[in-house]
């Protein structure tokens, strides 16, 4: 009887002492889910021979963790993969650009828009006479990133386009150098920064627009105390002027490694 007691009361400590680890681990870290294929907002670098990931949202997640008191780790993974992480606890957080649509929405509650940003159509520089307007896209191949609100754009204002979604930018920037597709849509500085580093692509003139116009961090629904955190730190950054000279230095990280 007595034994019997002691084991269950040792199994009730063991089981505690694991509840706490894993509580530990939990409070310690905030784990940032992003999609590092997206400068300035983030991206890949070398950095003295490591592999490092960079921009705007990395500085801003990095001032969410400080104000929480908490280490930082950012997991990089498919932007369409980023809300079901989110949904599945395997990140805390999303700060990848996201524009809250109102389809992203029913996945995820959004913060603030922390950063607004126009679009931009990346086409090849010996078509720059070819696509003027959103008229021009009748039947031409016209690719995006899986999972964006840049899907929606091609199939709704560029009339007529074959629309074709492809997981990472990079691919799409290749896809469209290799003539596997004739435009490509991704946030205006972003396009931006790819033509930098691609002297054969230019931005059209081709004037496209989504609802909403910025980015937003995000929370599995339901976290109203990490949101109201998260909104707390973008206000004070956004007071600070933090927002504007985290991506200007992004900006400039940019085209200085561009090759
Ligand atoms: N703003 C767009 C969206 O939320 C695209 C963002 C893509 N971000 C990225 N890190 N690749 O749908």
């Amino acid at each position: 009887m007595l034994k019997k007691s002691l084991l269950l009361f040792l199994a009730g400590v063991l089981a505690l002492s694991f509840a706490g680890c894993a509580k530990k681990t939990e409070t310690d870290k905030l784990v940032v889910g992003t999609s590092a294929d997206y400068p300035p907002y983030e991206w890949h670098i070398m950095q003295d021979g490591e592999d490092k990931i960079v921009g705007f949202d990395i500085e801003i997640a990095k001032e969410i963790a400080k104000d929480m008191g908490k280490e930082l780790e950012i997991k990089d993974m498919n932007f369409s993969s980023l809300l079901g992480a989110l949904e599945a606890g395997k990140i805390d957080l999303v700060l990848a650009g996201m524009t809250p649509d109102e389809e992203k929405k029913k996945n995820a509650d959004f913060t603030e828009i922390y950063y607004k940003a126009e679009q931009g159509v990346v086409i090849r520089l010996e078509d720059k006479d070819k696509y003027k307007t959103v008229d021009d896209f009748d039947g031409v191949k016209v690719s995006v990133q899986q999972g964006t609100s840049q899907e929606k754009i091609a199939a709704e204002q560029l009339k007529g386009a074959q629309v074709k979604t492809l997981t990472k930018v990079g691919d799409l920037i290749l896809d469209l150098k290799a003539k596997k597709c004739d435009a490509v849509i991704v946030e205006l500085p972003v396009a931006k920064a790819y033509v930098e580093e691609n002297p054969d692509l230019i931005i059209s003139d081709v004037y496209v627009t989504d609802e909403v116009g910025g980015a937003a961090a995000a929370v599995k629904k339901g976290n109203t105390e990490l949101l109201e955190q998260v909104n707390k730190t973008l206000k004070r950054l956004m007071d600070e002027g933090k927002i504007d000279e985290f991506v200007a230095d992004a900006i400039k990280l940019s085209s200085e490694t561009a090759e």
